[in-house]
């Protein structure tokens, strides 16, 4: 267990200088943006973690909840209500009150990175936050990693080897009993080359909820 650490970074968190230039230069711009570290969304009794890369910049960063405000959003939260893990209707605003059912969602960093793209040690500083978050969940059985990064950041968070557990689209993996499930990022570019159809991306939570209930 993580106990001195909080899953939540401060809002003003300095340990990576890049970002926090980055997002004091974006408060500079749009002093109504979020322009903090963006905390996790979800049930804290949930048994499903979703862990997506960063957030983007007129999405989570501007709207200050994970997924928030883009395009990987909205494909995210519609198969989230889609297969049960959610009630009420996503509408791209923190105020729309939609609540997260047996989910959580965060992200392997939780500031936004320039072109999205954290660095390795920015990766690094922030998973203490991420390794808190998931001994922060008393139920959690299942972390589903969207994109590679957010793979090997969890797998490095539970002190597993990365080459006993390669990322692949679709896979399954157990780690001392919590399944680690694989999907591409839900990001734009992903869907506009159709490395991720959104058949894919369904098929991967139908399998999370029936693995769910059976467990
Ligand atoms: N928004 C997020 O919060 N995370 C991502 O990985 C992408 C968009």
């Amino acid at each position: 267990m993580t106990d001195s650490i909080s899953p939540l970074p401060a809002a003003d968190c300095a340990i990576c200088p890049r970002l926090a230039d980055y997002r004091r230069d974006n408060a500079g711009a749009h002093s109504d943006w979020f322009n903090a570290p963006v905390p996790c969304f979800g049930d804290p009794q949930g048994q499903l973690l979703i862990v997506g890369l960063a957030p983007g910049v007129t999405g989570a960063n501007r709207t200050g909840r994970p997924f928030t405000g883009d395009w990987a959003g909205d494909l995210l939260y519609e198969t989230l209500a889609k297969f049960g893990f959610s009630s009420g209707r996503y509408d791209r605003h923190i105020g729309d009150g939609l609540r997260l059912q047996n989910c959580m969602i965060t992200n392997a960093v939780r500031c936004v990175p320039p072109q999205n793209k954290p660095t390795g040690p920015e990766i690094n500083n922030c998973r203490p936050f991420l390794r808190a978050r998931i001994d922060s969940l008393p139920r959690v059985k299942a972390i589903l990693s969207l994109g590679r990064i957010s793979h090997e950041s969890v797998l490095r968070s539970l002190n597993v080897k990365l080459k006993d557990h390669a990322f692949a689209h679709g896979a399954v993996h157990d780690i001392n009993g919590l399944a680690l499930y694989d999907s591409y990022h839900c990001s734009r570019y992903n869907t506009n080359t159709r490395r991720l159809t959104v058949a894919m991306f369904e098929q991967v939570f139908a399998t999370i909820r029936d693995d769910l209930a059976i467990a």
